[in-house]
């Protein structure tokens, strides 16, 4: 079966491409946005790393994961491995406009050594680009330290049908290039211990948000986009409808310590 469902031309060229900058309408929506994934990740990191640590993040490319990990939690050193040398490129001038310091390393993560292992390895849209869930949620706790954390965010595209149905319109190939059986907490939880890892929680969070990137802008996509952004302002104007569903599938889990093995 094939492992990866994308290749390192797809990233390249995503990273190469890719606009991080909004104004106006979708700086507002962006910021509320943030606010809400900000929250999530300052949560996650609380619960599984109080003392200053070593944090590493897996696909890191562009950066924005360990921004934001770093301005929530900027008591911890960040490092982060990419294989788009691009993508590293724009992580590594995201990170230095923002002021932060990171170590990043141009790797594979399933062949990748890196010098020492983390307190945490966090994960943010990586895992359901592979089909073989347990064997990437296993690199992520073969950089882990006995006792350390694996935590694996993912984007929830898949449920409830109208989340999906504006997706799949947006960008119709959304599910050849996603796993999205990794968008279900509790297949995350299953393969979280099947993988070997101790004290496993999985859920959903961050909010109902709709994504608006369009692969390319049909009448349909048009469409799909003004619902989507009219819908996310919605959220902004009334926040309690951002718990009708979690925007983000999340689990954390330990690795044994040595005598728990
Ligand atoms: C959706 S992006 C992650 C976004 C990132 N967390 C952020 O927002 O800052 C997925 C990243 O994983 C990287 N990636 C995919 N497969 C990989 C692999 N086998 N080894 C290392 N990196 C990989 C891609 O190059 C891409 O930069």
């Amino acid at each position: 079966m094939k492992r990866d469902l994308t290749t390192r031309d797809f990233w390249d060229q995503r990273n190469q491409s890719r606009s991080i900058r909004a104004s106006g309408l979708r700086m507002l929506l962006g910021d509320a946005f943030e606010g809400t994934r900000a929250e999530v990740w300052e949560r996650l990191l609380a619960r599984t790393c109080s003392a200053p640590g070593n944090i590493l993040e897996l696909g890191c490319a562009p950066g924005r994961i360990l921004k934001r990990l770093a301005e929530v939690a900027p008591q911890h050193h960040y490092h982060g491995l990419d294989m788009s040398a691009p993508g590293l490129e724009a992580c590594r001038s995201l990170l230095q406009e923002a002021g932060i310091h990171a170590e990043l390393y141009e790797g594979d993560v399933w062949t990748a050594e890196l010098p020492r292992k983390f307190d945490v390895v966090v994960s943010a849209g990586l895992i359901e680009h592979f089909s073989d869930l347990r064997g990437i949620v296993l690199r992520h706790a073969y950089y882990a330290r006995p006792g350390g954390w694996v935590v694996v965010t993912v984007p929830n595209w898949a449920r409830p049908g109208i989340n999906r149905l504006i997706t799949v319109t947006l960008r119709p190939n959304t599910f050849e290039t996603h796993n999205a059986e990794a968008m279900e907490p509790e297949n995350l939880k299953s393969t979280f211990e099947s993988a070997g890892l101790l004290d496993v929680e999985a859920g959903e969070a961050g909010g109902a948000w709709l994504t608006t990137v369009a692969a390319s802008l049909t009448v349909k996509a048009r469409l799909a986009q003004a619902f989507a952004r009219a819908w996310n302002l919605g959220l902004v104007i009334v926040p309690p409808l951002r718990r009708l569903w979690g925007g983000l599938v999340w689990a954390i889990g330990r690795v044994p310590e040595e005598a728990e093995r």
